[in-house]
């Protein structure tokens, strides 16, 4: 069995809405209503059906402008922007639902640690135990801006910020001790303050007195979500995530990864059952294989239009932390001859888009790949499902987080098409039977 998560990629942001962006006939009314909660709310609710662990919110507060310096395709095409504060879609998200979880993303240059831990303990008190934190260190200069930096910290030292943030957080997290919490109404006693611990944190990044002004919630700390595969990014994975999403092209990468982060779990003393990788996907889902291999060609055929590509080049100047334009560079340049030494955002996307294809053109590269692909999961639900375990088979563990265009279209296609396919091949969980997002992602 494996786990399932969504990925929300676009945040609580505009969602698919035009046929020249590539998103299909089935936006609805997403152009106009995004910024109302009752897609999101159908999507925690259809994905309950299919007895999904999360859905992952993405999150970026910016309107990026490093793509041929300007905002002109950021803000035409509705690249990242615009975008809400994903925080307060949560508990009505849950609400709307019975047993998914929700994890938003908190960036540890947005939110203080002291916030951070107050927000991700208030939510887990709302949800009941449905919450998690996405940790990320933002990837761009114009996140970094609004949040008054001159531009952002390296890439090495946003991750040991982030090391430490966690662990702030964490331990204001624990700072109300088993048994703090006294509620006897008859003896009129609240909380015995000899278990309420100032954590008093002084280290290179941040300063905390603690304690939260605030009781555990259900699930005492958050659980913690990350997405670096970077050598650093795997150092705060290992030490902290519950669940990682990672990208991988082939089961044999999606094991190495596994099985190293496996060992560096255990390295930190912890139990490697009790942290979950997710590989993300885009599968190609239609009633019959032969529908679903014309429309895996028909995206093809988008991607390398001039629509795609600009996509494709938009994504990674973002991508590259806004160091550089992949809008002025000559498409027909060989990938090897570009340099990359200026990147300082996602560094494990732009290798994997430049992995193996030497001597080869950006403009063919960027016609022709993408940093998320669709693993060969292309056809109809029962062909997916078929396709999806052997791929884990020869992973070994633990869940896919899909990524598709956010539609009602696409969520009954997974909800209540490959889901029973998975299901039927008892690849899925059949119900769920922990209470917590953590109980969830610990049930297998
Ligand atoms: C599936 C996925 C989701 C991500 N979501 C966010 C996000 O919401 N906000 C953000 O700033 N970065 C996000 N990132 C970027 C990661 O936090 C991280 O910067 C990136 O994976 C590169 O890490 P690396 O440099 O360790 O390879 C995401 C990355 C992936 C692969």
């Amino acid at each position: 069995m494996f786990h399932l998560g969504w990925f929300l990629g676009n945040g609580f942001g505009i969602q698919a809405w035009s046929q020249t962006n590539g998103d299909g006939p089935w936006t609805g009314t997403n152009i106009t209503d995004w910024t109302k909660p009752d897609l999101y709310q159908d999507l925690a609710r259809g994905l309950d059906r299919a007895g999904f662990d999360y859905i992952l919110i993405e999150d970026t507060a910016m309107v990026e402008d490093s793509y041929q310096g300007s905002a002109d395709t950021s803000l035409r095409r509705g690249f990242m922007a615009p975008k809400n504060d994903p925080m307060p879609l949560v508990p009505l998200m849950t609400a709307a639902s019975k047993n998914i979880g929700i994890i938003p993303t908190f960036s540890t240059i947005q939110y203080p640690p002291y916030m951070a831990a107050r927000l991700g303990v208030t939510l887990d008190h709302l949800t009941e135990g449905r919450v998690g934190m996405n940790v990320v260190t933002s990837v761009t200069d114009r996140v970094a801006q609004n949040y008054g930096y001159e531009e952002h910290l390296a890439h090495d030292e946003r991750y040991e910020m982030a090391m430490e943030w966690v662990d702030v957080v964490q331990q204001l997290q624990g700072s109300w001790l088993p048994g703090a919490v006294v509620a006897d109404a008859d003896g009129g006693v609240y909380a015995d303050h000899t278990k309420v611990k100032p954590i008093d944190h002084v280290g290179k990044f941040f300063r905390s007195r603690g304690p939260l002004n605030t009781i555990p919630g259900p699930q005492g700390k958050v659980p913690i979500c990350s997405a670096g595969s970077s050598e650093a990014g795997r150092t705060l994975a290992a030490m902290y995530d519950d669940t990682m999403i990672a990208l991988a092209k082939t089961p044999e990468s999606a094991k190495a990864l596994r099985e190293d982060m496996r060992a560096r779990v255990a390295a930190n003393g912890r139990n490697p059952d009790d942290f979950k990788i997710f590989f993300i996907v885009s599968p190609t889902i239609e009633d019959t294989d032969e529908h679903a291999l014309e429309a895996a060609a028909k995206y093809k055929a988008y991607m390398a239009s001039d629509k795609g590509v600009e996509y494709n080049l938009w994504n990674m100047s973002y991508t590259s932390g806004g160091r550089i334009d992949f809008g002025a560079i000559d498409p027909d340049t060989k990938v090897e001859d570009i340099d990359l030494s200026k990147q300082n955002g996602e560094y494990t996307s732009i290798e994997k888009l430049f992995e193996n294809q030497e001597g080869r053109t950006l403009r063919e590269v960027v016609a022709d790949s993408f940093q998320i692909n669709d693993l060969g999961f292309v056809g109809s639900p029962d062909t997916v499902a078929a396709k999806m375990g052997e791929f884990m088979d020869g992973v070994g563990g633990d869940g896919f987080l899909m990524y598709l265009p956010t539609t009602r279209h696409n969520i009954a296609k997974v909800a209540d098409g490959l889901g029973p396919a998975l299901r039927r091949r008892g690849l899925i969980r059949e119900e769920y039977t922990g209470g917590s997002l953590r109980d969830n992602l610990l049930q297998f």
